[in-house]
């Protein structure tokens, strides 16, 4: 694996989710995923590709967007795609749902974009993950994406730390990486930019729950279930506010019409 720029230990996040949960809270990332989702030129008929579609909230709202059109929707977690499918039946006739890894070859033909909410950040290989989307996307295809960027909470991970989980199980790239990156992959017309997005949540248990289920999900693999709830109150205690210090990277870009520049 190629090492990110910046000089951490790269430690692997668990594959599977809570999706159910996922589904119920993830109010961030869909109202945040409906703006994103603004930014897809479409004429209604394309085939757009959502690079780890969750449990589809934001899925959902792509397929409104294609009448005419297809959705591949695209994740690693078996939970996460169970989930999906269920969502998406409404869809069914003009959805596939794929379980497949982004950090490999993609078993899919040619799309004409590719969208993504929210899961970048979840991979460290963003050169093999920038060829993989390349290789699949049209000359002249869209990608419109938003992730976690440089300082994404950061607040959160001190506090993990200071409670005695010290882990890096997320990349959270800068503009600069990420535009050097995608011209290497193919990209062109590329523009990547950070939107801070401190987010409040309702105090307790909502906060203590989406800390276990996002956040904190690859700390709390780390610990034995009866150590679990003393780090989440610790966690919490540390954090006072329930605000969560989201930073999120913006990225645009087209597939070159004559493949890889570099
Ligand atoms: C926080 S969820 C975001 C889901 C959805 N896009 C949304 O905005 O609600 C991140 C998703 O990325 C998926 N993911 C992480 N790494 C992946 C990989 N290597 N290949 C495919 N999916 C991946 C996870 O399984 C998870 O469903």
């Amino acid at each position: 694996m190629t090492k990110p720029d910046s000089d951490i230990t790269a430690t692997k996040a668990p594959v599977e989710w809570d999706a159910a949960t996922y589904d119920r809270i993830a109010e961030p990332m869909t109202r945040w995923g409906g703006v994103v989702l603004e930014r897809l030129q479409l004429m209604g008929d394309e085939c757009v590709l959502d690079a780890g579609c969750g449990s589809g909230r934001v899925t959902e709202q792509l397929c409104r967007r294609l009448p005419r059109g297809r959705v591949i929707a695209l994740d690693r977690s078996a939970a996460m795609v169970t989930e999906a499918q269920r969502r998406l039946a409404p869809y069914a006739s003009r959805t596939t749902v794929l379980c497949a890894d982004l950090t490999k070859p993609l078993p899919l033909r040619s799309v004409d974009g590719v969208f993504s909410t929210a899961t970048f950040h979840w991979i460290h290989d963003h050169e093999a993950l920038f060829a993989h989307l390349a290789a699949v996307l049209r000359p002249g295809g869209q990608l419109v994406a938003q992730c976690g960027g440089a300082g994404n909470i950061a607040r959160v991970h001190a506090a993990a730390k200071a409670a005695g989980v010290d882990l890096e199980a997320t990349y959270f790239a800068t503009p600069d990486q990420t535009e050097r990156r995608l011209k290497a992959a193919g990209f062109v017309d590329v523009r990547c930019w950070l939107q801070p997005e401190p987010t409040p949540l309702e105090p307790g248990e909502p906060f203590e729950t989406y800390l276990r289920t996002v956040c904190l999900r690859p700390h709390l693999e780390q610990l034995a279930p009866s150590e679990q709830p003393a780090f989440l109150r610790n966690v919490m205690e540390q954090l006072g506010e329930p605000v969560i210090d989201y930073v999120r990277l913006n990225i645009t870009a087209r597939r070159s019409e004559i493949g890889r520049e570099a």
